[in-house]
């Protein structure tokens, strides 16, 4: 292929060089192709929008004539150059006189057989509007952790008292008013069950990251589900065998996926039912932290049901704390799984239509001790 062919005179609309141009002019996402120079060789329509600029023009600029140099994208240039292989980053900020301030996932990919030339793509609203509901769960988390210390602080402490008088006044009533007294006892401890499903939420000082092996974090929740409340669901694994470990807490990894898949199960159909694990390896996922730290992920775990999806009214705030449909739910599910996944560093993302609903969730890969203490 001919990356030089932005305007070229004779070519041949109807051709496939045509085809291929029709197609990049019809994508909403600028894509642009930098040459070994930096020289700006080909840019979609997309592109002339987002940098209010014509191709003509374009074509004519260098990557640094739009972009400073010091922005993290010619760092992720260097590096595919370098690697062969191609770069995502989320949540990368991109800043130029042009465009202003934007947030944007960017990615990068080499072309085969043109040494240096890269495909730059950027994507705005997508996943970059995902990760700022991801960022907002975090923060929801944050605020119910709190909430979570004082419960168990303000609430618990005093129960416990209460449930001993009761207990004490037990031994000297009549039956009829010991009725009551089993009614004291039983509801408190009814509330201080409540509170210690509030304190998975406390903050933990660090978390303990050893090498986890997914898969059988996954078999032994579909295990648990299988007997229990997911007896009705037709299991399907596509597992990657070749993955490595995951750095993170086993036991708190299973109640990420056994939340999901208690989601899952309970939106499925009764009859034909079915929740698809799925484990992948995926080179070049990054997000980038606050501070200029990123964490790769390359991990990504799915879990998908055919139930009817998720209501429309839901999906903005899925992950905040007491959101639920169901009678006796208790809303705390998906913002749990959004603090374990964030407290790994990880993202959990998804998409729903009726019949098909996923849920997506990036690990980091366990590299060594030095992972330990995240
Ligand atoms: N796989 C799914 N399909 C459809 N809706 C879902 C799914 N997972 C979660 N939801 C919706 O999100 C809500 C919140 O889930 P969660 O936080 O686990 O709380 P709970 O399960 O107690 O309701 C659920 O009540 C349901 O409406
Ligand atoms: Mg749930």
């Amino acid at each position: 292929m001919n990356l030089k062919l932005v305007r070229k005179p004779g070519g041949t609309p109807g051709g496939q060089e045509g085809r291929f141009e029709a197609v990049l002019n019809a994508l909403a996402d600028p894509v642009l192709v930098v040459g070994a120079d930096s020289a700006i060789e080909y840019v979609n329509l997309a592109t002339e929008q987002f940098f209010d600029a014509s191709q003509t023009w374009l074509c004519e600029r260098a990557l640094s004539d739009l972009i400073p140099t010091d922005s993290p994208l010619f760092a992720m240039i260097e590096q595919v150059r370098a690697s062969g292989a191609s770069l995502s980053e989320y949540g990368v900020t991109l800043e130029t006189p042009r465009i202003g301030s934007r947030l944007l996932t960017i990615q990068v990919a080499p072309i085969p057989d043109n040494a240096g030339t890269v495909v730059v793509s950027f994507h705005d609203r997508s996943i970059a509007s995902k990760m700022t509901r991801q960022m907002d769960s975090r923060n929801v988390a944050r605020s119910v952790t709190g909430m979570a210390a004082v419960l168990a602080h303000e609430v618990k402490n005093p129960l416990s008292g209460i449930r001993g008088a009761a207990q004490l006044l037990e031994t000297g009533v009549n039956a009829e008013d010991r009725k009551l007294t089993r009614l004291i006892c039983d509801e408190t401890d009814r509330i201080c069950a409540l509170v210690d499903r509030m304190e998975v939420f406390s903050e933990r000082p660090y978390i303990e990251r050893g090498p986890v092996n997914i898969h059988q974090v996954l078999e032994h929740v579909r295990e648990l589900a299988k007997n229990g409340f997911a007896r009705h669901i037709r299991f399907k694994e596509r597992y990657d065998p070749s993955l490595p470990a995951v750095a993170g807490d086993r036991d708190q990894l299973i109640q990420v996926f056994l939340n999901l898949v208690k989601n899952a199960a309970e939106a499925a159909p009764k009859v034909g039912g079915e929740v698809t694990l799925t484990t992948g390896y995926q080179i070049g996922l990054r997000l980038a932290q606050p501070g200029g730290r990123r964490t790769h992920l390359p991990l990504l775990v799915t879990v998908e049901d055919n139930g009817e999806g998720i209501p429309d009214d839901l999906r903005g705030n899925l992950f905040d704390p007491f959101v639920t449909t169901k009678a006796g739910g208790t809303g705390l599910g998906l913002p749990l799984v959004a603090k374990i996944v964030g407290d790994h560093g990880g993202i959990i993302e998804f998409s729903s239509e009726p019949g098909h609903t996923v849920f997506r969730v990036y690990l980091p890969v366990y590299r060594g001790p030095e992972d330990k203490n995240g």
